[in-house]
C-alpha cells in the first residue's frame, strides 16, 4: 500500500501555540495525593512534592496546568487551601465522593508549577460560588499587598503576586452532574458578569468560557451560541472536553469476540478523531457566528482543556463514586492504564490540534498524574511512563513551530465516524528558528505497511536526524510499575531523503515520528 503526502514551506495552516500541550491537574483520586505530593517519599522535597513525578514532568516540557478541577473545582473553596496546613479543614468532595485534606492548595502548586517550569491555568468555582468569591481568589492570587487578599498571601507565606494569566470560568456548567449546573442564559449571564469583574482587575487576562462537555450533550451546540452571545466581547477562549473509549472492545473482548469483530472496533475506534476535528470545526462555526452577530472584532478562540482515552477504570471507579466506600481520601479512582491501541489514540488527537492550530490555541491532555494520566506513581514506591507519555512526549517537544498544510493521499476506510478515513494520519511542524520539520505519522491499517512518500518543497536540502517507531503485537499491551518500557519507542530504521522526497515505510498499527533538517 502507497501514500503520498507533500509539505510546502509556504503552505501553512498557523503557529502552534505551545499552550497546545497543557495539562490538567484535579483534586481527584491520587493525582495530588501521592501523585505530585508525597511528604515521606524518597524523592520528596522539603515541600513534600515527589522528584521522581516532577522529572517526568519536566522531560514533557509540559507549557501549563488547569487546576483544581474539573468537577471538583464547583463545590470547592479555596479558602480551605491556605494559611497554616493544620488549620485546614478536610471537606467532603461532593463530585468524586472522597474526602481531601486541603494540604495542597494553590500556594504548593504554585510552587509546584515552578518546580516543573509551567505556567499556572486556574479555574474558579461558579457551581457553589458566584462572583464575589471570584473577585477574592483573583485578588489573592494576583492583588498587590497593601490590600486585604495581598496582605493575606503575604501572612501566608508569598508577597509577590502569582500572575496567574489563564482562568477558567467554572467547568463543564452544562453538565446535569456538575454542582450547580446551570442553564446557558443562566451561566452566560453569569459567566459574563464574572468576566467583566475580572477584567475590571486587570484587562490582560485570559478568560475561558465553559464550552459543551462533549459533542454528545443534547444542548450542544445551542450551548455555545447562547453562552458566547452572552459573553463573547468578555472571552478569550471557549473550552471544549472530549474523552475517547473503545467500549465496543471492552464489551467483545469479554464476550470472546472474533479477530475481525476486535478488528472493526480498533477501526472506529481509531476514526474517533474524524468527530473531534467535527466537533472543532462546528465550534469554530460558533464562534464565528456570534462574531459576525455582534459585529466584533475581537477574537475568541479554542481551549481543549481536557482530552484523552477514558473507559478502562469505569468499572472498577463506580464502588467509590456510589458512595459504597464511604468518603476515602485519595483513593485510586479513574486510574486507567493504557494499552498500545491508546497510543495510536493520542496520536492522532494530536495530529488534530496540530492542524487545528488555528483555532485551538489551549488544550490540557486530562490528566497528568495517575488520574487517566500518562505518569503513574505506586504510593512509597516508583513513577512510570504510561504507554500514552510517548505520543504525547513527541508532540510537545518537537510539534512546537508552525503547523504545514499538507497535501495527503492515503487509501482510506469507511467507519461509523466518518467514510474514507485515511490509514495515514500525518501532521507536520516547520520550527523555523532550529530549521527542523517534525513529522508525526500514525498507520491506522491492522495488517499492511504503507510506504510513504513525502514531498518537501521550498524547504532545501535535508536528511534524516531522527525517527522514532511505536509499535507493538499486541494492541492490548500496557506498562506497568514492574513492566516500565513494554511499550516504548524504539529508533526506527529505512526513513530516507532522496532530493526532494522523504521516503518511509509505516508498519502496521504503528505511531512515528520523523524529523528532518
Ligand atoms: O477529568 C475528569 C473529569 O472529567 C473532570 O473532573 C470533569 O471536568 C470531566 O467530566
Amino acid at each position: 500500500m502507497r501514500a503520498t503526502v507533500t509539505a510546502h514551506k509556504d503552505y501553512t495552516i498557523s503557529k502552534i501555540d505551545d499552550r497546545v500541550y497543557g495539562a490538567f491537574l484535579e483534586h481527584l483520586g491520587r493525582a495530588i495525593y501521592t501523585g505530585i505530593y508525597e511528604p515521606g517519599h524518597a524523592t520528596a522535597d522539603k515541600n513534600g512534592m515527589r522528584g521522581d513525578v516532577a522529572q517526568l514532568v519536566r522531560e514533557l516540557k509540559v507549557p501549563m496546568v488547569r487546576y483544581p478541577g474539573g468537577n471538583f473545582v464547583s463545590a470547592y473553596n479555596w479558602e480551605d487551601g491556605v494559611g497554616p496546613r493544620e488549620q485546614r479543614p478536610t471537606r467532603l468532595d461532593l463530585a468524586w465522593h472522597t474526602s481531601d485534606s486541603n494540604a495542597v492548595g494553590v500556594h504548593e502548586f504554585a510552587d509546584w508549577c515552578e518546580l516543573v517550569d509551567t505556567e499556572m491555568m486556574l479555574a474558579i468555582n461558579l457551581g457553589s460560588r458566584g462572583l464575589d468569591d471570584a473577585r477574592n481568589f483573583l485578588e489573592y492570587v494576583n492583588g498587590p499587598t497593601g490590600s486585604y487578599w495581598g496582605d493575606l498571601r503575604k501572612k501566608n507565606g508569598r508577597a509577590d503576586p502569582f500572575n496567574v494569566k489563564l482562568w477558567c470560568l467554572g467547568n463543564e456548567m452544562d453538565g446535569p452532574w456538575q454542582v450547580g449546573h446551570k442553564t446557558a442564559h443562566e451561566y452566560g449571564r453569569l459567566a459574563n458578569e464574572v468576566a467583566k469583574t475580572m477584567r475590571a482587575f486587570d484587562k490582560k487576562l485570559e478568560l475561558i468560557v465553559c464550552g459543551s462537555s462533549n459533542a454528545d450533550m443534547p444542548t450542544y451546540p445551542d450551548w455555545e451560541r447562547e453562552v458566547l452571545e452572552h459573553t463573547y466581547d468578555n472571552v478569550d477562549h471557549i473550552s471544549l472536553h472530549m474523552y475517547f473509549a473503545n467500549r465496543d472492545n471492552e464489551r467483545a473482548l469479554a464476550e470472546g469476540g472474533t479477530p475481525e469483530v476486535l478488528a472493526k472496533n480498533t477501526a472506529n475506534y481509531l476514526a474517533l478523531n474524524e468527530k473531534l476535528d467535527r466537533y472543532i470545526a462546528t465550534v469554530a462555526s460558533t464562534i464565528n457566528f456570534v462574531k459576525s452577530k455582534k459585529r466584533s472584532k475581537h477574537d475568541v478562540y479554542i481551549s481543549f482543556d481536557e482530552w484523552n482515552v477514558w473507559y478502562h477504570s469505569n468499572k472498577q471507579d463506580r464502588k467509590i463514586l456510589d458512595g459504597n466506600d464511604g468518603w476515602p481520601h485519595a483513593p485510586r479512582l479513574l486510574e486507567d492504564i493504557y494499552n498500545f491501541e491508546d497510543v495510536l489514540q493520542v496520536g492522532l488527537i494530536l495530529n488534530t490540534f496540530i492542524r487545528r492550530s488555528d483555532v485551538v490555541k489551549l488544550a490540557c491532555i486530562a490528566q497528568l498524574v495517575n488520574v487517566i494520566a500518562p505518569i503513574m506513581t505506586d504510593p512509597k514506591g516508583q513513577a512510570w511512563r504510561q504507554t500514552i507519555y510517548y505520543p504525547y512526549y513527541f508532540a510537545s517537544v518537537f510539534g512546537r513551530g508552525t503547523a504545514l498544510q499538507l497535501d495527503v493521499n492515503s487509501p482510506g476506510y469507511d467507519a461509523v465516524h466518518g467514510d474514507n478515513i485515511g490509514y495515514v494520519d500525518v501532521s507536520g511542524v516547520h520550527n523555523e528558528e532550529d530549521g527542523t520539520i517534525s513529522f508525526f505519522a500514525v498507520n491506522r491499517h491492522a495488517t499492511e505497511a504503507i510506504d510513504v512518500d513525502l514531498s518537501l518543497q521550498g524547504f532545501g536540502a535535508a536528511t534524516v536526524i531522527d525517527h522514532q517507531v511505536m509499535t507493538h503485537a499486541n494492541l492490548r499491551a500496557v506498562n506497568t510499575a514492574t513492566e516500565q518500557t513494554n511499550v516504548a519507542p524504539a529508533k526506527g530504521t529505512g526513513a530516507k531523503v532522496d532530493g526532494k522526497t522523504l521516503s518511509v515505510k509505516l508498519a502496521p498499527y504503528s505511531y512515528q515520528m520523523i524529523r528532518v533538517k
